[in-house]
């Protein structure tokens, strides 16, 4: 790569741009464009088909659309089956590194062994196709292998993440009225157990539809089992029943293959749905395109199955392009500052995809953590989660890269299922911008009257035209996916992100942040409506309005206004109550930074919280029109 800095961007090299498996940009976007559906059947021609679409997409229920519709596929086909007949079969297709040094590979003839077990394991237990199974698991192969497992069935499941409390838990297993769930008994973090078994046990006390609790034996610390509820993993995988041989059910390209909670505007989750085709299609395009992926690729995608990033970065999208996968269970930082980097450099890792609060965690540590250790493996960089600050760019760049790698900052959401507005390996990179649309997309910046607005002016991002990853509804409630997504452009039919974001002089997008009732921290998804209803919970307070501040390491961190019950007053013992509260509420990552005792809230007349004159308080900004304010 060059810096130039006439044009302060950087340059891929002459062998970037030879190599590359896109080797042009603006003509190929083009295509895309006024040819979407041939661009994408296309595209579809890379995966195989039990039998292909009768039409590439079907808009007769906008805006619950129908990508390959009529089209037999599974994505399991895809991920593991078909690499069977290929020298695939004997490469690796999983090399997973426990926190306390623990080591397991497979190739993808023992993936499609021990998805296969998992799959008759879960037959066996009664799981039908169009289930929806809970899986909360520390990362371990079994996590992939249970996810997987459900999809080869056509079962759909739902992994939550393994940092959320029993509450978040159990509201979301209730949604779902899920019959079956997959644990384990623990897994290692910063050296100590985290005690999954015990936070299932607590959930399932509420939930009334689960029958069965299967749990991986991962830490071997004492949990308590309650009889004809809950199986050993290890125990049931010994049984003639976990035969290594099970068929993957040939699915229609729309039979849903998981829900994926997200936090919206609104207190309550929402279970967004992905379905098979679409879904395969678009991240394994995406993947191969702009991670550029090659035979063999060691890839690591850092993040945590249970968000969107795991789902399609980690597993799927490189299984299906025959990647070498690698996954690490533990914290960054244990025992050393140094352990992802000695990991990179042990196993020839060529491309990491990480976010840029994981990324500041480290830096924070110095260089010389990262210079111990021979990353020459690295070929290209990735980001996701929020815009990444050019500071961290560039040390990602320079320190982690060697000045070698581009580095993909990839913008979607969980409802897009894959990149939407990305750069390529070829195109000249610009710190902190997303870059361009990928192909097939048209992105919009528009004003209040949907106008597009100027270059280097800020507006609300839409996406205006329609893609294969597009969730396909959310899970009950289709008034609300068209509320949520689709009612504030109606008119012109175009998707409503919620995000703000710029366009320059060159095309290049730059992502603002969001411009709802969501705030992101550490690049996780909270909904304020939620972190509030968690305060108001704790008995002390009777309302509170949290507000996203900017923060060195997290990107924000949450602030809360809190007012507390008739006759009580603030103090720094309270202040740290409702933190825990909270925390144990919703899971650690929703913890405030900050408790504010205050005696009002400033609101509009019809008594909604105004967020922004509280963000602009205490920022010590222009506090904006007030003029409907009430108190
Ligand atoms: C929101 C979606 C998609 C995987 C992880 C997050 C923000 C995401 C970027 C980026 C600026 C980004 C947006 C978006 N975001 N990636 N590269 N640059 N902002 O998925 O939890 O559904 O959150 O994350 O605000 O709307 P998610």
């Amino acid at each position: 790569m060059t810096f130039d800095e006439k044009t302060n961007m950087y340059y891929p090299s002459e062998d970037i741009i030879e190599n590359a498996n896109v080797k042009e940009y603006e003509q190929l976007y083009k295509y895309s464009i006024e040819n979407r559906d041939a661009f994408w059947a296309e595209q579809a021609e890379h995966l195989q088909w039990y039998k292909k679409w009768d039409k590439v997409v079907d808009e007769s229920n906008k805006p619950f659309y129908k990508w390959f519709a009529g089209g037999k596929i599974n994505v399991v086909h895809n991920a593991i089956d078909r690499h069977l007949a290929t020298p695939n079969r004997n490469k690796l297709a999983l090399i997973w590194e426990g926190e306390n040094g623990d080591v397991r590979t497979y190739s993808y003839h023992a993936l499609n062994r021990e998805v296969s077990k998992f799959a008759n394991i879960l037959k066996s237990m009664g799981v039908k196709k169009g289930e929806i199974v809970t899986i909360y698991m520390p990362q371990i192969p079994e996590q992939i292998y249970a996810m997987l497992a459900c999809a080869k069935i056509g079962a759909v499941h739902s992994v939550v993440y393994g940092g959320f409390s029993h509450e978040a838990l159990g509201d979301r297993v209730r949604d779902a009225e899920s019959r079956v769930v997959v644990t384990a008994d623990g897994g290692y973090r910063r050296g100590k157990v985290i005690d999954l078994k015990s936070i299932v046990n607590d959930a399932i006390d509420n939930c009334p539809t689960v029958e069965v609790v299967i749990t991986v034996k991962r830490t071997a610390h004492e949990v308590v089992m309650v009889n004809d509820r809950d199986y050993w993993y290890h125990d049931l995988v010994s049984l003639p029943i976990a035969s290594s041989v099970c068929e993957t059910e040939q699915l229609d390209a729309n039979d849903p293959l998981f829900l994926l909670y997200t936090s919206g505007s609104t207190g309550k989750p929402k279970g967004l749905i992905h379905s098979h085709g679409g879904y395969s299609v678009y991240t394994s395009t995406t993947h191969r395109m702009v991670f550029d992926i090659k035979p063999e690729d060691r890839y690591w995608c850092a993040a945590d199955p249970g968000w969107i990033t795991g789902h399609s970065y980690l597993v799927y999208s490189p299984l299906m392009n025959g990647s070498t996968i690698f996954i690490y269970e533990g914290a960054p930082n244990h025992p050393y500052p140094n352990r992802w980097w000695s990991m990179i450099e042990k196993y020839g890792i060529n491309i990491l995809y990480t976010s840029p609060t994981a990324l500041r965690g480290l830096m924070r540590y110095g260089d010389s953590w990262v210079k111990k250790h021979d990353l020459s493996s690295l070929r290209l960089l990735g980001s996701v989660g929020e815009a990444i600050n050019p500071e961290t760019w560039k040390w990602y760049y320079s320190v982690v890269g060697n000045e070698k790698c581009p580095i993909m900052d990839t913008w979607w959401q969980t409802e897009t299922g894959g990149f939407m507005i990305t750069p390529l390996p070829i195109i000249p990179l610009k710190p902190g911008s997303a870059s361009k649309p990928f192909f097939g997309n048209e992105i919009g910046i528009v004003n209040e009257h949907n106008q597009e607005v100027a270059a280097g002016e800020e507006g609300s991002l839409v996406i205006k035209s329609i893609w294969p990853g597009l969730a396909t509804g959310i899970y009950n409630d289709p008034q609300k996916f068209i509320d949520t997504y689709w009612k504030k452009y109606e008119k012109e039919g175009w998707y409503e992100p919620g995000d703000s974001a710029k366009r320059d002089s060159d095309g290049y997008i730059w992502i603002i942040g969001r411009s709802d009732d969501v705030i992101k921290v550490s690049g996780y998804r909270l909904g304020t409506a939620e972190v509030e209803s968690a305060l108001v919970n704790h008995p002390s307070v009777v309302e509170a309005a949290v507000i996203p501040l900017p923060h060195k390491l997290k990107g924000n961190a949450i602030h809360a206004f809190v007012i507390l019950n008739n006759g009580l007053t603030g103090s720094k013992e309270l202040a740290t109550e409702i933190k825990n509260h909270v925390s144990k509420m919703m899971g650690p990552i929703a913890k405030p930074e900050e408790i504010i005792f205050t005696d009002t809230l400033p609101k509009t007349r019809s008594g909604k919280i105004m967020r922004r004159v509280l963000k602009a308080r205490a920022l010590g900004l222009d506090e904006g029109d007030l003029s409907t304010i009430e108190e």
